[in-house]
C-alpha cells in the first residue's frame, strides 16, 4: 500500500514537474527544472547510465525520460553481452533501449567495443582464447561490424575502446588484444567502427585522467599519436568516478587541452560517493558540491558536450557491489527523490549561459577526511532510509 502511495506520488510529482519545465527558463524555475531541460537551456545534453531490465520497476523509465536526454546502456552493450559466444548476437536489452530513447527523443552513447580488462562484464573467454592474430582481427572485425552496423544512426557516440591504460600506471594495459595484436589493436578497432558508422563519433574512454599527473600525460600522449597517424579519434571520455574528491580546476584544464587539440570531450560515467562527514545533510551538500564544480568544469569548456551519470538512482548503482552499500553516489536517491546532487549538476550546466560568482569549489576538508576514511578502510556509512533494490 505505501509502495503504490509512493509511486502515485512520484507520477504526480513528474506530471508538475512536466508542465514546470514547459512553461519557463531553467534559470528561473530552480527546483522544478529537470537535469534534460537544463541541459537543454545550457546547450549541452545529460545522460545517464541504465539498463532495460529495471523497467519492470514502474518510476524507473519514467524518471530516466524526464531527467535525461541521453543514455548508456550500463552492460548490455558490451562484448559479453552483446556475443556471448561467437558470431551469436544477441540484443534484446539494447534495442529496447535504443526504443525507448527513440519513443523518448534520447540519444544513445554505446558502450563499448573493446574493453579487455580482465574484468566481468566485458571480454568473453571465447574471445579471450584466440591466440592467432588474423583470426582475432576477423573476430574483432566482425563484432564492430555487426554492434556499430545495427545501430548506425541510431547510437551517436561510441566508446571504441574503454580503459586503454592500465588503471594505476602509465603503459598500455596488455591486455588480450594488445598481446595477441600489438599496440595497432587501438587504431584497428577505430578503423573498423569508422567504416561501420561514419557518421558516429568516436570515443577514447578512460578513467582517472580528470586530475593531472603522469597517467593523464600518458592518456595525452596516447591520443595525440592517435591523431598523428591519422586514426579516426573524434572525442575523449572522462569516465569521472570520483572515489575522492574532484578537483575542478584540473579537470577543466585537461578537458581543455583535448578540446585544443580539436576533440570532443564528455563525462561519462559520472558519480561521486557520499564523504564522511557529521551528518547526513552535510555529507549530501558536499556531494552537491562536487556535482556542481564538475558539471561547472565541463559547461565552461565549449567542446564539453555532454554529460553522463553512472546510474541515476541510489537505488541502482554499481558501486553497491564494487564498493559495498552505503555510498549513495548518484543525483537521485533510492526513492528517486532529487538530492543536492541534482541541484548542483543542474546548476552547473546552467553555468554556461548564465555563469555566477561561486566561488571555484575547493576539495578542502573533504580531502582530509577522505584521506583518513580510505585509511580506515571498511569504514562505510549508511544513509538512513535507504532499503534494499532487490
Ligand atoms: C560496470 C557496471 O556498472 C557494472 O554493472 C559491471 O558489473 C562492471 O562494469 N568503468 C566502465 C564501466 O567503463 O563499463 C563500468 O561499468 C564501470 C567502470
Amino acid at each position: 500500500m505505501a509502495l503504490v502511495r509512493q509511486r502515485s506520488a512520484v507520477a504526480f510529482l513528474i506530471a508538475i514537474l512536466q508542465v514546470a519545465d514547459a512553461t519557463g527558463s531553467c534559470l528561473d524555475a530552480g527546483e522544478d527544472c529537470s537535469l534534460r531541460d537544463a541541459a537543454a537551456e545550457a546547450g549541452m545534453r545529460v545522460g545517464a547510465a541504465m539498463e532495460p531490465s529495471h523497467f519492470s520497476d514502474p518510476d524507473y523509465g519514467p524518471v530516466l525520460a524526464l531527467e535525461f536526454d541521453s543514455l548508456t546502456l550500463e552492460n548490455s552493450m558490451k562484448w559479453q553481452a552483446t556475443e556471448p559466444v561467437q558470431d551469436n548476437f544477441s540484443f534484446a536489452h539494447a534495442d529496447a533501449a535504443v526504443a525507448f530513447a527513440d519513443a523518448n527523443s534520447m540519444t544513445v552513447r554505446g558502450h563499448n567495443l573493446v574493453w579487455a580488462q580482465a574484468r566481468v562484464d566485458s571480454t568473453p573467454d571465447w574471445v579471450e582464447a584466440i591466440t592467432d592474430p588474423d583470426e582475432l582481427r576477423a573476430v574483432l572485425a566482425t563484432h564492430v561490424q555487426t554492434v556499430v552496423g545495427r545501430y548506425a544512426g541510431k547510437v551517436d557516440a561510441w566508446d571504441v575502446v574503454n580503459e586503454p591504460l592500465e588503471t594505476a600506471g602509465t603503459a598500455l594495459f596488455e591486455n588480450h588484444f594488445f598481446q595477441v595484436l600489438g599496440p595497432g589493436y587501438i587504431a584497428e578497432a577505430f578503423a573498423l567502427a569508422h567504416a561501420a558508422d561514419p557518421s558516429a563519433t568516436l570515443f577514447l574512454n578512460e578513467v582517472l585522467i580528470s586530475n593531472g599527473g603522469p597517467k593523464f600525460d600518458a592518456f595525452l600522449a596516447l591520443v595525440t599519436d592517435l591523431l598523428q597517424q591519422g586514426v579516426p579519434i573524434h572525442g575523449v571520455g572522462f569516465q569521472g568516478h570520483y572515489f575522492g574528491p574532484p578537483d575542478p580546476v584540473q579537470l577543466e584544464a585537461n578537458l581543455r587541452t583535448f578540446a585544443d587539440l580539436g576533440l570532443i570531450v564528455e563525462i561519462t560515467e559520472l558519480d561521486s560517493l557520499l564523504r564522511p562527514g557529521p551528518d547526513l545533510a552535510s555529507r549530501l551538500a558536499v556531494q552537491g558540491d562536487e556535482y556542481f564544480a564538475v558539471a561547472r568544469a565541463c559547461a565552461r569548456v565549449p567542446a564539453c558536450a555532454r554529460i553522463t551519470t553512472w546510474g541515476f538512482t541510489d537505488r541502482y548503482t554499481w558501486i553497491d557491489s564494487f564498493l559495498g552499500p552505503g555510498f549513495a553516489p548518484l543525483p537521485l536517491d533510492v526513492d528517486y527523490n532529487r538530492k543536492p546532487a541534482h541541484t548542483g549538476l543542474r546548476n552547473g550546466m546552467l553555468e554556461r549561459i548564465a555563469p555566477t560568482a561561486v566561488p571555484v569549489w575547493s576539495p578542502g576538508w573533504s580531502i582530509v577526511a577522505w584521506l583518513g576514511f580510505s585509511a580506515l578502510g571498511t569504514f562505510r556509512l549508511r544513509e538512513p532510509g535507504r532499503r534494499d533494490a532487490n
